[in-house]
């Protein structure tokens, strides 16, 4: 049987594709409020400004095409059992190949019901053609139509699949996240004793994980590495 690997992302795994990370300097973060665009408070203040800002994003996202990163973590695929949990909202693992893609918070280029987020019946996936909601546009229920998007002051339903998947793993990944924003971040807590822990990420970041190698190299560049070790060579 094929070993699992979980591999935990966050937005340094798209930086090589040309977004922008939340906390870096010039992040999203300091230059949009976080508070405004991505909280249940900010939506509900004014989810005319909420709505431009996510039609903004897939503008940028669909010019974006998945790095030798992503397509790295796609290839694990032919020798492991590969499960993905990411953080990002861009689509860029599953336009890479890979098959089991667990989003944590949400999805940029879907939109749902306002009244109640995971009622499948109003989702709407978005296409490149077809990427903008004009504000005041409704979901089928009447509520008005939002980013499927987890805004912070919000639950995060995908953790305790994440959670399962977690504890299942023989080898547990960690690409380009901060390792500040919980749930997410507590995944590491559930890694079993004596399974290898490896990071990429060029800078340092704090853990509290036992088993870490830290790859401190980019996305691209760490999985390449990653990859060597896995085959024995390195
Ligand atoms: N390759 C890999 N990692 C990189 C690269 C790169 N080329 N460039 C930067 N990084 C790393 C940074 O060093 C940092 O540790 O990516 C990490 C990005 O951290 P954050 O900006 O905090 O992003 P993330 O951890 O994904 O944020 C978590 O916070 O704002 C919310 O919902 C949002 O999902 C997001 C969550």
């Amino acid at each position: 049987m094929k070993k699992r690997i979980v591999v935990l992302t966050g937005a340094g795994m798209s930086v090589e594709s040309g977004l922008s990370t939340f906390r870096d300097a010039d992040g999203l973060w300091e230059n949009y409020p976080v508070q405004q665009v991505a909280s249940h408070d900010g939506w509900e203040a004014d989810p005319t400004l909420v709505t431009n800002f996510y039609n903004m994003l897939r503008r940028q996202l669909v010019t974006k095409k998945p790095n030798d990163g992503h397509k790295f973590v796609a290839e694990l695929e032919k020798d492991f059992h590969v499960d993905v949990v990411t953080q990002n909202v861009d689509n860029l693992h599953e336009e890479a190949g890979s098959t089991n893609v667990l989003h944590l918070h949400g999805e940029l280029m879907k939109v749902c019901s306002s009244y109640n987020v995971e009622d499948t019946r109003y989702w709407r996936t978005l296409t490149a053609d077809d990427l903008e909601i004009a504000p005041g546009t409704k979901a089928g229920d009447g509520s008005l139509l939002r980013p499927y998007i987890v805004f912070f002051g919000e639950a995060v339903p995908n953790i305790e699949p994440a959670i399962t998947l977690t504890q299942q793993a023989d080898i547990f990944v960690i690409i380009g996240t901060s390792l500040n924003v919980y749930p997410a971040a507590g995944l590491i807590y559930y890694v079993k004793p004596n399974v290898p822990i490896y990071l990429i990420d060029p800078k340092p970041v704090t853990t509290t994980g036992h088993n870490v190698t830290h790859i401190q190299k980019g996305a691209s560049d760490g999985m390449r590495e990653l990859i060597k070790i896995l085959h024995g060579e390195e």
